[in-house]
């Protein structure tokens, strides 16, 4: 494994899967102990797409029911579709990790898209999040741990270069309108993840290395993923061989 600090951030390169893997568990159970410990809960973003899987499958194996009952998951972000549909996030967590734990249905926070339309879904998940952290106006969560991918675009949570929801600093969430061929989505907006405790990127494949290499060399400010900055918490990427093929230290 090679590491680097710069930014303010740590990058860790990993070669083989098995041994990235068995370092985000450590980091997911330190983050969750002492999280337990401090508050008496742990607080987690979780995103979608393809990259997580693994890992989710992996975290599925921690037996700690303890942990789970004073775990609650929050989705980063979720496509405007029903639960059971092959592109929801939800579908790919609980067929990856909530069917598989111990954890209580009521610590599952979902992105509410079974009524109205796209704003009505944003508006109501920002209802929750208020409500679950206690949040008085203006405040916005801290979140212990916020797990990120990021797009061949730049991309990350349901952030997208040049969208509107990029300049949102009032509100927790964002309804994100794409082309005709896309599902709306409902995001996270940036002002929350830079409030979290700790923010991962977790990063795999070739496809990635040229627009990490970019965002690592903070060469394109306009690229979402280069907007994660927390503001006090820690920032890491976690990257395998492949994506890191373009980085020059
Ligand atoms: C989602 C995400 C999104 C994702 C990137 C990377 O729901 O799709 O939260 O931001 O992390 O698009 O996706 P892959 O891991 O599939 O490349």
């Amino acid at each position: 494994m090679d590491s680097s600090s710069k930014f303010g951030r740590k990058v860790l390169v990993f070669d083989r899967e098995d041994q990235m893997l068995k370092f985000m568990i450590e980091q997911w159970e330190d983050v969750s102990k002492e999280s337990i410990d401090r508050r008496g809960c742990f607080t987690v973003g979780l995103s979608g797409g393809r990259t997580p899987i693994v890992f989710y499958q992996k975290l599925a194996e921690w037996n700690s029911k303890s942990s789970w009952e004073r775990t609650h998951v929050f989705l980063v972000d979720e496509r405007f579709v029903s639960f059971d549909n092959k592109d929801s996030n939800y579908r790919m967590l609980k067929e990856t990790l909530f069917g598989k734990i111990p954890i209580p249905q009521e610590n599952i926070h979902s992105v509410p898209t079974g009524k109205g339309n796209l704003e009505v879904s944003a508006r109501e998940y920002e209802k929750d999040l208020k409500k679950f952290f206690e949040l008085p106006k203006g405040q916005y969560p801290d979140f212990d741990l916020i797990l990120l991918g990021i797009g061949e675009d730049g991309h990350t949570a349901s952030l997208f270069p040049g969208s509107k929801a990029l300049r949102e600093r009032k509100r927790l969430t964002a309804a994100v309108v794409l082309d005709e061929m896309r599902h709306g989505r409902i995001t996270l907006t940036l002002p929350v993840i830079n409030h979290a405790r700790h923010v991962i990127f977790f990063v795999r494949g070739k496809n990635k290395a040229p627009v990490l290499k970019k965002i690592l060399a903070r060469d394109d400010p306009s690229l979402p993923a280069s907007m994660v900055q927390p503001r006090s918490g820690n920032l890491l990427f976690v990257i395998d061989r492949e994506a890191s093929s373009q980085l020059s230290e």
